[in-house]
């Protein structure tokens, strides 16, 4: 397989998904591997990234004045090396009980503080458990992203479920390593899968680092065109991540 730092791709990508801040999960564990990441990210012809570093209750709990430093730091870095390189702020914020106060009242559990949430789920997590999250994150007034989709049993074994889910509204991101093969070929038949059957709004790298768990996206996207066809790519990884920026930059400015 070819390498994801041969090219950029031919349009601007926006990567959805990734955990390039420094120190407050466990994706980069520096600025020195942030600076890595943003490099590899922009000769990939990545523009625009959200930044969605973990919160999940019990493990990932980072307190929100170290995020936005971290993407403060992140942010002057980008500017000073990348200038065409925007980032924003966003979170992804894995399902809990009590979650519905959280995600109200806290900008920072959101991408870019809109009104729409990356919303992660453990693997073993039940059908009925996946859908009383999604609409309690839809009482909140958020429109849900359901991250790694083909990563949790539940839908794996049940299609209907993420039909279900994409009728309640959810839209679908799965990971770049996924339909690429990087974790195992049941993984890469279901993702593909599911693009097929239109399922998929976006695709995410989830990059951690540079080394075992890098950005794909470019690599995904030259995939995604040359099996699925330039509209599919255009869909996946222009026209749904730019209306999505679209509504969280409105929600900034
Ligand atoms: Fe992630």
């Amino acid at each position: 397989m070819k390498s994801a730092e041969q090219k950029a791709f031919r349009f601007p990508l926006t990567d959805v998904h990734c955990h390039i801040l420094p120190g407050v999960d466990d994706g980069a564990s520096s600025m020195e591997v942030t600076a890595g990441m943003l490099e590899q990210a922009y000769r990939d012809g990545i523009r625009t990234m959200i930044v969605t570093p973990h919160f999940r209750m019990g493990m990932f709990e980072t307190p929100g004045t170290c995020i936005r430093e971290a993407f403060r730091e992140t942010e002057a870095y980008a500017q000073a090396h990348f200038p065409e390189m925007k980032l924003v702020l966003g979170c992804e914020f894995h399902a809990f009980s009590e979650m519905e106060e959280a995600l109200k009242a806290n900008p920072r559990f959101r991408l870019g503080g809109a009104y729409r949430v990356l919303l992660e789920f453990s693997g073993g997590d039940t059908p009925s458990y996946i859908r009383d999250r999604v609409l309690a994150a839809q009482r909140t007034g958020c429109r849900v992203i359901i991250a790694h989709a083909e990563r949790y049993a539940a839908i794996q074994q049940e299609e209907s479920l993420l039909r279900d889910l994409v009728r309640m509204g959810a839209e679908i991101q799965v990971n770049a390593d996924s339909l690429l093969g990087f974790d195992g070929w049941g993984i890469k038949r279901f993702s593909g899968k599911l693009l097929e059957k239109g399922l998929v709004s976006y695709i995410g790298s989830d990059a951690h680092n540079t080394t075992n768990r890098p950005n794909r996206l470019a690599e995904c996207a030259r995939y995604v065109e040359k099996k699925y066809g330039p509209g599919a790519a255009e869909r996946i990884f222009s026209e749904n991540p730019e209306t999505l920026l679209r509504a969280v930059l409105r929600t900034q400015g």
